[in-house]
């Protein structure tokens, strides 16, 4: 995690997103991210004149802000991806994979910029822009000139190729596409290897962090539900092991030289220190089938939705765990085991999904879960890098939830110390700060 996400994931109270930590779930759609290159591009030049999405400052007295170009042009990371494709570290990465050059190769323009075909690039529209409006909320060809007509639906726009964004699977999807990737477009071992940082994501912490050019009032939930709290991150959860089920399911895991793709494991499974004092094996891990000096899979989304389910679906947990047993088994090699068991988590998860989605979570429900969580970091069992830190990531939002930061700042700024970065990540540290501050959660 950078320095930025770790101050940001402090500051999580940028308008609207905080949530009362009892929540009935709505229904939720499921979206095809690929329906965002369906329709013509217009570029966010189209989006930002002064009486559309370019105001100075944000219009309270409006449906909408009306300075989302602002906020995205100025503060938001997406308005630079491009830019970064032309940056000495870029042109490193590009050098080392004997590409011409970062910002013509479509590996990167995929995730750094809107990259549609030709024929969807309408005369305003720019690369230049990275990552802009449309790359999120859609080609704006049929929605354009009617999005803010009186009487005009959300549901209208939707119906006009409006990607349904505040939709928390689908709004998982679309972010999961490019911080986690398809079988499509995907950040592999050599990408890594040639200096690519490496990704990670949870939905609630990146949402705040972005940051938001919306907030969810009353009018926005007029409009189109509600969709914040809880049920944003169990998204994020379930949609990133689904999305990470499609990469194994892939032939990214049977791989191109007999050999599973790297970027499938956890980084540290092959990339850390030696000391004998602070190893990563521990013995529960032989029930898995994973003996010590063994590959680990990357499966930190699997280990926390084994925490939800031990909470929200008590009943369901011990199949779960078994498939996840199996399936990280499987991921020291076995294409065909990993074939079952890939179908066989996709169908559990979306029980599971189902089963959420209709869930009131209540108070006691997110400290509980926020227990487990801290209690599994106190133990000897986040040896991961990846997984700790998709721990902690939920640990600040179910304590935003819980309206708690403040009181809680303290003992989340002593897990972010202890958890370090992907370099200086200590398993035993980690622990240490975990069992030091475990009582106050
Ligand atoms: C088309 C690909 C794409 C999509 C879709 C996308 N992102 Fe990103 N995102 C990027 C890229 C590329 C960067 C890095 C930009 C840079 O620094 O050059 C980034 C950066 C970010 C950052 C800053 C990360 C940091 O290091 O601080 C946040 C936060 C973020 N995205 C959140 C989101 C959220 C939330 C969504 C979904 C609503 C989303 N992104 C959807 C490609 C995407
Ligand atoms: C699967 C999507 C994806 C692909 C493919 C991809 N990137 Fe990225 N890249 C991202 C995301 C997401 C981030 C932001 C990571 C974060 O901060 O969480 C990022 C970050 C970066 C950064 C660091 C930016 C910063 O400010 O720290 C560089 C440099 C970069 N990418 C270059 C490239 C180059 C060059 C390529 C092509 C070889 C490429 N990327 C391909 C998604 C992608
Ligand atoms: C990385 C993805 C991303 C990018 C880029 C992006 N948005 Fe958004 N936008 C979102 C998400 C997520 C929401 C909240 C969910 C929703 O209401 O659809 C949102 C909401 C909105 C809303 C609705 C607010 C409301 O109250 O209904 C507007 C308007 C908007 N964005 C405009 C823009 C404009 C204009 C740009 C470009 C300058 C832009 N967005 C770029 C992800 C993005
Ligand atoms: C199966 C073991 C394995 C896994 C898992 C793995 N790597 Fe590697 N990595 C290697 C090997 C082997 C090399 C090449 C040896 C070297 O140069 O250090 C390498 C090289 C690298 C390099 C270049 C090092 C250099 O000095 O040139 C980077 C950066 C890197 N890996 C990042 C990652 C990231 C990020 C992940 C997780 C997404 C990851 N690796 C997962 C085995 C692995």
């Amino acid at each position: 995690m950078n320095a930025l996400l770790k101050t940001l994931a402090h500051a999580m109270t940028v308008g609207g997103l905080m949530a009362s930590a009892c929540l009935v779930a709505t229904s939720s759609v499921w979206a095809d991210v690929s329906s965002i290159a369906d329709n013509v591009h217009y570029g966010a030049a189209s989006c930002a004149g002064g009486a559309c999405h370019g105001k100075s400052s944000r219009q309270d007295n409006r449906t909408v802000w009306l300075n989302e170009h602002r906020i995205w042009r100025s503060q938001d990371y997406h308005s630079r991806a491009y830019k970064t494709l032309l940056s000495p570290a870029s042109k490193l990465i590009a050098a080392k994979l004997g590409l011409a050059s970062a910002h013509t190769a479509d590996i990167c323009l995929d995730c750094h910029a809107d990259n549609v075909p030709k024929d969807k690039r309408g005369p305003e529209f720019s690369l230049n822009d990275g990552v802009g409006c449309e790359a999120c909320h859609g080609g704006s060809e049929n929605w354009i000139k009617t999005h803010d007509d009186k009487g005009n639906t959300h549901a209208d726009n939707i119906a006009n190729g409006l990607y349904p964004s505040e939709q928390p699977v689908a709004r998982a999807q679309l972010c999961l596409s490019c911080h986690l990737g398809t079988p499509e477009k995907f950040t592999t071992h050599r990408i890594m290897g040639a200096g690519h940082p490496r990704l990670s994501f949870e939905l609630e912490n990146f949402t705040t962090n972005q940051p938001p050019h919306f907030s969810v009032d009353d009018d926005y939930r007029d409009r189109k539900g509600d969709f914040e709290g809880v049920q944003l991150w169990l998204s994020g959860q379930l949609e990133g092991s689904r999305q990470f089920l499609k990469m194994l399911g892939s032939s990214y895991f049977t791989g191109s030289r007999g050999m599973p793709e790297f970027s499938l494991y956890d980084c540290q499974s092959c990339h850390h220190g030696l000391d004998p004092n602070d190893l990563r094996w521990y013995t529960e891990r032989r029930q898995q089938g994973i003996e010590p000096g063994s590959l680990r899979l990357a499966d930190h989304h699997f280990r926390t939705l084994q925490l939800i389910s031990q909470e929200l679906s008590p009943a369901k947990t011990a199949a779960l765990k078994k498939a996840i047993d199996q399936l990280v088994l499987a991921g020291q090699g076995d294409p065909k085991a990993m074939a079952t068991t890939v179908t066989q988590l996709q169908g559990l998860i979306d029980e599971l999904g189902a089963q959420w989605r209709g869930l009131s979570v209540s108070t006691a429900n997110v400290k509980a879960l926020r227990k487990r969580l801290v209690g599994e970091a106190a133990s000897r069992r986040m040896v991961d890098y990846g997984t700790a830190e998709q721990g902690l990531l939920s640990i600040v939002t179910l304590t935003e939830y819980l309206g708690e930061a403040d009181r809680l700042a303290n003992s989340l700024d002593q897990l972010f110390n202890g958890l370090g970065n992907d370099e200086t990540f200590r398993p035993k540290a980690y622990q240490r700060a975990a069992k030091a501050v475990q009582g106050s959660f």
